[in-house]
């Protein structure tokens, strides 16, 4: 898959195969998280693979108080759609299946430039979800857990001296089609 093609058709997943990941293939997309761009090159980023059976059992459980504080905000933000309500809190409890859930953490995060460490970390999310998909692994990004502030449990759990949780990314082959949600208009301008 060229650079584009794999840009342009990732989509997330949140509903996988339970064939689990080889761990080469593991390796090398969690390298290639760390070949994101950073600020002033402090590559402030951690990455912890969760695939044994019973500690991704523990973080889905964990996702489990996620889904009862998330609910009233994606109640807010799908007035509209309130199928989605459904699909992304069955999605949160059992992280649709995936075999294995990257939880990733912000090295050094009393760091002065904080929004710069949290754009590297950032970059490094990407490219791991685009590394995933390049071998035709689906992913999803989640910022759920840390915004109802269940950082602190995965972070004492799994990471007691990685810094400060930041997102989860679940890994595994898509039992899904995903869909494109459509583009908003005018969002650039060229000068
Ligand atoms: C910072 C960030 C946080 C996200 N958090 C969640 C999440 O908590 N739960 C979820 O189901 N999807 C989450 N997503 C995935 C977005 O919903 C998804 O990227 C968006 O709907 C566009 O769909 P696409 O990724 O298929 O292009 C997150 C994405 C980003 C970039």
């Amino acid at each position: 898959m060229n650079t584009r093609e794999a840009l342009l058709t990732r989509r997330s997943i949140r509903r996988y195969q339970s064939t689990p990941i080889p761990e080469e293939d593991l390796r090398e997309i969690l390298e290639a998280g760390l070949y994101a761009p950073s600020a002033i090159n402090l590559q402030h980023w951690y990455f912890v693979a969760v695939q044994d059976p019973a500690a991704m059992e523990e973080v889905r459980g964990i996702m489990g108080g996620v889904v009862e504080k998330f609910t009233p905000v994606l109640e807010q933000r799908f007035a509209r759609n309130p199928e989605q309500i459904g699909i992304t809190n069955r999605f949160l409890s059992t992280l649709g299946g995936a075999p294995v859930c990257v939880l990733v953490f912000l090295l050094k995060p009393d760091y002065p430039d904080r929004d710069g460490a949290m754009q590297s970390v950032s970059a490094a999310i990407e490219n791991v979800l685009l590394a995933a998909w390049d071998k035709g692994i689906g992913s999803c990004w989640l910022s759920a857990p840390q915004r109802m502030g269940f950082g602190p449990v995965l972070q004492a759990r799994f990471a007691p001296d990685k810094g400060e949780f930041v997102a989860a990314i679940t890994l595994g082959y898509p039992d899904q089609q995903g869909k494109l949600p459509p583009r908003r208009e005018g969002r650039y301008t060229i000068v």
